[in-house]
């Protein structure tokens, strides 16, 4: 029998694409999603889709009763603006949701291992000099890397005193076809639009924030790893967290550039004042997941912003 999977906030830019890794690799695959964000179009035919709310009693009977081998949790409130404005819906979402399934694994007959979808580039603060190393000191900016790693704190308590079988993946930003250009980790996808519009590229304060861009199919990739991958025993917070990015800084003036180069389209670039508050410098180091998952990224920069800007070309013709 093939290896059931559930992939939460699977009508997503990323959670699609993990439904799409996991499918190829011969999952079958079970989808819930309650379209907050997502597309009912980005649900892959072979997948089953359920849409409702991971808050609610549904999700959790879903997952109890599903007889799943893991449970990939991507379903979030990802706009961190948003997480300033209303905290408590952020938490209502990215803690309650989360505990809402992990409870629900709980008292699964057959226990599925959950694997949980945190942030590499809001849980570490500034504090730090990048690549960020899983165990250096955790101090978010805002509500929604603090919901993160609350999840994660009680992914670690679940593994510890009631055995539950888990993984942290920490993305740093995620960029690929699909993606909504909402939020910040949206830069890629707004300035593809605004290329294909032939307006100039934002460029916020001086563009030398530096950011580690990973293509959503490598962060696809690292998922079906972990799905299976043998894992040491979850336990302590950082056990078992992995950072999947490219280790790599790219500044906004450079991704600009870079975006300009492989479309071959002439937008200008603007620059706009600095917003308060903006991180300065982000990169993960992916050492561990190396390590632990046999994983790397293995597309460029270059061929990914290629691939991406043609998606977007193609949806507006
Ligand atoms: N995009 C990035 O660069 C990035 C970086 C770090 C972490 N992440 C994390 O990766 C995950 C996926 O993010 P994404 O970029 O694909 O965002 P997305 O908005 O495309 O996907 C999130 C999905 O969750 C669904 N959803 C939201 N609230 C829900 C709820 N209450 N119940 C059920 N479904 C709900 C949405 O409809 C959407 O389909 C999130 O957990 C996010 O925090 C993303």
């Amino acid at each position: 029998m093939s290896p059931r999977a559930l992939v939460t906030g699977g009508a997503g830019f990323i959670g699609s694409h993990i439904a799409d890794a996991l499918l190829a690799r011969g999952f079958s695959v079970v989808i819930i999603d309650d379209l907050s964000t997502g597309r009912r179009e980005n649900v892959p035919s072979g997948a089953e889709f359920v849409q409702t709310d991971v808050r609610s009693t549904d999700a959790a009977r879903t997952v109890r009763e599903g007889g799943f081998d893991v449970v990939l949790h991507q379903a979030a409130q990802i706009d961190v603006r948003k997480s300033v404005n209303d905290p408590v819906h952020d938490a209502s979402i990215n803690i309650l949701g989360a505990l809402n399934l992990l409870e629900a694994v709980r008292a699964a007959a057959k226990r599925p291992r959950f694997i949980f979808a945190s942030t590499g580039g809001a849980i570490y603060g500034d504090f730090v000099t990048p690549p960020n190393i899983e165990d250096y000191a955790k101090d978010p900016d805002s509500p929604y890397g603090i919901a993160k790693l609350a999840v994660e704190h009680y992914l670690a308590y679940y593994g510890r005193i009631h055995g539950l079988d888990g993984a942290v993946l920490r993305y740093a930003n995620v960029y690929g076809p699909r993606q909504d250009p909402h939020g910040e980790a949206g830069v890629v996808a707004i300035f593809c639009n605004r290329l294909l519009a032939g307006k100039p590229l934002t460029v916020f304060g001086d563009g030398r924030q530096t950011r580690d861009y990973v293509h959503v199919k490598d962060v696809a990739a690292a998922n079906a790893a972990a799905a299976t991958a043998p894992l040491p025993r979850i336990g302590r917070l950082d056990a078992r967290a992995m950072n999947i990015g490219t280790g790599v800084e790219t500044n906004v003036i450079q991704l600009a550039e870079t975006l300009r180069r492989v479309s071959g389209r002439e937008s200008l670039i603007e620059h706009a004042p600095a917003r308060p508050g903006e991180q300065l410098r982000s990169a993960v180091s992916i050492g561990k997941v190396q390590q632990l998952l046999h994983w790397k990224p293995e597309r460029s920069l270059d061929a990914g912003l290629k691939e991406t800007f043609d998606f977007f070309a193609a949806r507006q013709s």
